[in-house]
């Protein structure tokens, strides 16, 4: 006896057939392409293990494109962000401000200390991602190198295809092949023949450009640069630089007043109403009560949306 047939319609299979093939091949190919530009690296780099698109698009979309992690992680990461960030804005008149005040909010798998040991090194956050982006332009400008181009040195070493401007008050010359040296005074561009940073980038035609790390060890005229930075007019806001790591040794001053509190605060507010997440914070023990390291990364708008 037949064994009952399975009732089949050939044209109905043929269609659903081709609608599965035809989305799992829009799938691969757009996995592919992410794929491939994530993988790329450059010779003599590791390139790190693969990543699967579809499993960071969030962390991709809310670090405009520099964490790629599943999205459990990436709302982890948020909790710990926004947990800290409540903590980081104390005002109160305890003795030693850095002490109670602005402590790392988000944290770097590959982090790495890079330049010279002790004063003067800088934190730089997974540098092998500028590496897989496989960006022809990579942009560094280091404010306040007082000769030392150990910082250019190491970047160079890491980021072969970096462009890489040093400005000093004083006058030094790069090592060759590592780096440009221009004499400048560094500030809000507007007192004591200072130039600000968009003075620097437009200057060297640089507006329309991304800035990948910006170093700052100006002696106090941080926080005028800063504050002129993020206080550009609506307009020109449009077209800020887009600065992805910044990395500055901030001064408080030997007398920590009410009013130097106060800036310091705004200060930090400015960055992180302008997307930018604390990664590293370390005191400089030359000065353990006012001198200290910070390096910030810039995240897209949504990772410091609080949630709800
Ligand atoms: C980097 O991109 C360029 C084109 O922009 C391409 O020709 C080159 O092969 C890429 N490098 C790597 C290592 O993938
Ligand atoms: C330098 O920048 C400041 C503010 O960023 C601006 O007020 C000033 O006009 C600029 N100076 C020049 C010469 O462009
Ligand atoms: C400008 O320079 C003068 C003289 O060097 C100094 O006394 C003054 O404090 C400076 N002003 C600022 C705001 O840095
Ligand atoms: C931090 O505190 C100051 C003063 O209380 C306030 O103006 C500022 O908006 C606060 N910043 C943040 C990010 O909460």
């Amino acid at each position: 006896m037949d064994a009952p047939s399975r009732t089949t319609h050939p044209s109905l299979d043929g269609k659903i057939f081709r609608i599965v093939s035809f989305i799992v091949i829009v799938i691969i190919l757009y996995c592919s392409t992410i794929y491939y530009k994530r993988s790329t690296a450059i010779p003599g780099h590791l390139s790190s293990s693969p990543i699967k698109c579809d499993q960071c698009r969030l962390s991709m979309i809310e670090s405009d494109g520099w964490f790629c992690e599943s999205d459990s992680n990436w709302q982890r990461r948020k909790l710990v962000h926004h947990a800290q960030d409540r903590r980081n804005n104390v005002t109160d008149s305890r003795f030693l401000f850095f002490q109670n005040n602005w402590e790392s909010t988000i944290h770097c798998e590959f982090e790495q200390r890079i330049g010279r040991t002790g004063d003067g090194g800088k934190w730089v956050c997974d540098i092998h991602r500028f590496q897989q982006m496989n960006e022809t332009n990579i942009l560094v400008y280091s404010f306040g190198s007082n000769g030392d181009f150990s910082f250019e040195r190491a970047i160079k070493e890491s980021l072969p295809q970096a462009e890489i401007h040093t400005f000093d008050k004083g006058f030094f010359q790069c090592p060759d092949n590592v780096c440009l040296f221009h004499q400048a005074y560094l500030g809000n561009g507007k007192i004591n023949n200072t130039k600000s940073l968009e003075n620097i980038t437009q200057e060297f035609g640089h507006s329309k450009r991304d800035i990948h790390i910006l170093k700052v060890d100006i002696e106090g005229n941080e926080f005028s640069l800063f504050e002129e930075l993020f206080s550009l007019s609506a307009s020109r806001r449009k077209n800020r630089l887009y600065i992805r790591q910044i990395l500055f040794e901030i001064h408080l001053g030997n007398d920590l007043n009410e009013q130097t509190s106060r800036r310091t605060h705004r200060l930090f507010s400015l960055f992180r109403a302008n997307n930018y997440a604390i990664f590293h914070k370390e005191v400089n023990l030359d000065n353990p009560q006012n001198v200290f390291e910070y390096a910030l990364l810039r995240l897209n708008a949504a990772f410091f949306v609080t949630p709800s």
